[in-house]
């Protein structure tokens, strides 16, 4: 299990993701590193498309990356293998916070204790998407 996070290795591999990325409609490239639980590095860049609405952002990118290289296993699922940390940047390599979106898709991956890299430094994921939709809430409803 990873107990120390070097955020500034992850910082690094997100610029490095970044310069990858397929950018031509925002002109925004951005780069997203995590490190698993498990100590596994994953890396990806937002993948656009001509039909805006189908581009991709880096962090949801790296959560596909994650699964289908065996790095990562979702809390509906067997869940076992969690994101630990990860740090996103843009263009010019300066840190950026998850859109709302990629931080539910984040959430999926790595619960409530995962830690994203901000301006001010790591936070939970817990702080920036409270009271969170999640797999207990569907057991609710099923247990009805
Ligand atoms: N983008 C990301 O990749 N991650 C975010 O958290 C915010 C936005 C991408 C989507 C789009 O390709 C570009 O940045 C401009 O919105």
């Amino acid at each position: 299990m990873v107990t120390h996070i070097e955020f500034d290795v992850l910082r690094n591999a997100a610029a490095t993701a970044m310069t990858r990325a397929y950018a031509p409609y925002s002109r925004f490239p951005v780069g997203a590193a995590a490190v698993t639980a498990a100590g596994e590095l994953i890396t990806a860049a937002n993948v656009e498309n001509v039909s805006y609405g189908l581009g991709l952002c880096a962090e949801v990118a790296l959560v596909s990356v994650g699964v289908s290289q065996g790095s990562l296993e979702g809390l509906g699922g067997e869940g076992g293998k969690r994101l630990a940390a990860v740090a996103v940047c843009d263009g010019d390599g300066r840190r950026l916070t998850p859109c709302g979106r990629c931080r539910q898709v984040l959430l999926e991956f790595g619960g409530p204790e995962l830690l994203v890299d901000g301006v001010d430094g790591p936070r939970p994921l817990g702080d920036l998407l409270p009271d969170a939709f999640g797999p207990a809430d569907l057991d609710r409803v099923r247990e009805l």
